[in-house]
């Protein structure tokens, strides 16, 4: 049976990915997750009993863990999406980005390398570590800038993008030194169900319901280019199957949208399906505040390398896609009352805290 090892696989992008890989392949999958503040096993539970899911709690940065792991179960394929992935608790925190993002991201590269190193025949030819980027690394684009194609040079601009391109450029010279079979893929904005609330959509949503002001950065026209969830696991797996070793993939739907225009069409939706009780529209509780600091002003993807190369294309409209996920979060208020824990209502208060003047 082949055997894929998903890191980060118990966080929002993670456990869609090993929804998605159970359900649209006879693979078996480990998921190595050392389960911080984003990660939540019960995204995985109906999995628990299945033959071909196991959960392992382990840092990534914990080489005689992985190094065992790889022994044992001798896998295919390493899809890397743990990392620290949210850019405000970034600027608060950034040296938790570095021990994970770079750090840890290396420890697990060295260890990859060693056991591959091991490895003969088909079992060595055929290994891949796929490592799951973002395009923040490209930094911001001026609104006539055509999108992030695969050479735009690398501007990151928050500390978790500086992170974040530090572990590609890691991921590159395991490739270019030492023949690692390395694919990356830099990914725009996502969403849909299990994305943990401290994220622009599932905040919104829950905010709205709550009755609280939907907090929206400076003066919303900052841009970012949204994917459903499910088309970037199927991008993972199309460059996993036929991504060439040592190159990189965009992925993105052009699904450019404004903060505002997306926080507007929420409360449309919510406006339809879960109307408030006093009438209002949800677009009442839409409150301004202090900007983020260096604030991407806008992202863009050009996702033609994938399309063209590997055959690719997303199947989610935005409209679509943001309707299955309003529902998601109304049907699932148990998942958000879960995650929600005393921690969650310190970061929402500190960070809110901060920002409570309109911009
Ligand atoms: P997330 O924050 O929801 O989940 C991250 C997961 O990684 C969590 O389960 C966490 O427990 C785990 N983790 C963190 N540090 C770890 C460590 N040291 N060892 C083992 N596990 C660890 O993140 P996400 O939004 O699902 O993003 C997943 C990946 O995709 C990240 O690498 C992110 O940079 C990238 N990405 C995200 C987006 C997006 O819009 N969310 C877009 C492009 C790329
Ligand atoms: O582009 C890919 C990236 O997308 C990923 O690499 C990151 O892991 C992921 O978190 C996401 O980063 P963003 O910073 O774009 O996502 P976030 O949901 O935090 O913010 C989206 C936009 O909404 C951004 O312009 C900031 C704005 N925003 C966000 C929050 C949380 C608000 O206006 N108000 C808010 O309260």
């Amino acid at each position: 049976m082949i055997m894929v090892v998903i890191t980060g696989g118990a966080g929002f992008i993670g456990s869609n990915l090993i929804h998605f890989w159970i359900n649209a392949t006879t693979d078996a999958v480990i998921n190595v997750d050392n389960l911080t503040y984003a990660g939540n096993i019960q995204n995985l539970a109906e999995l628990i009993d299945n033959p071909r899911y196991t959960f392992l709690r382990s840092d990534i940065g914990n080489v005689q863990t992985i190094y065992h792991i790889l022994r044992k179960y001798r896998p295919t394929a390493i899809i890397n999406l743990a990392a620290e992935s949210h850019v405000d608790r970034s600027i608060h925190d950034p040296d938790t980005f570095i021990q994970t993002n770079v750090v840890a991201t290396l420890r697990l590269l060295k260890t990859v390398h060693s056991h591959w190193s091991a490895l003969a025949g088909s079992e060595r030819d055929e290994f891949r570590f796929l490592h799951v980027s973002t395009d923040e690394v490209y930094g911001s684009l001026e609104i006539d800038d055509l999108p992030f194609r695969e050479t735009t040079p690398y501007a990151p601009n928050s500390p978790y993008a500086a992170s974040k391109a530090a572990s590609d450029h890691l991921v590159r010279s395991y490739h270019r030194t030492h023949g690692l079979p390395v694919l990356t893929t830099n990914c725009s904005n996502n969403y849909g169900p299990y994305q943990f609330p401290e994220k622009l959509i599932p905040l919104v949503i829950r905010r709205a319901l709550a009755g609280e002001p939907l907090p929206i950065y400076g003066d919303g026209q900052n841009i970012r280019d949204w994917l459903y969830v499910a088309d970037h696991c199927a991008a993972i797996r199309c460059v996993l199957a036929r991504g060439r070793p040592g190159e990189t993939y965009n992925i993105g739907a052009a699904n450019e949208k404004t903060n505002l225009e997306v926080v507007h069409r929420i409360c449309d939706i919510l406006d339809e399906g879960k109307p408030r009780r006093d009438g209002k529209s949800y677009r009442e509780q839409i409150t301004f505040v202090k900007d983020r600091p260096g604030h991407d002003r806008r992202y863009g993807i050009d996702a033609g390398k994938i399309e063209r190369e590997l055959g690719w294309k997303p199947q989610e409209t935005f409209d679509g896609g943001l309707r299955t996920t309003v529902r998601w979060y109304l049907e699932n208020q148990e998942w958000v009352a879960n995650v929600t824990s005393d921690a969650y209502r310190d970061w929402i208060a500190l960070h809110y805290g901060e920002r409570a003047s309109s911009a």
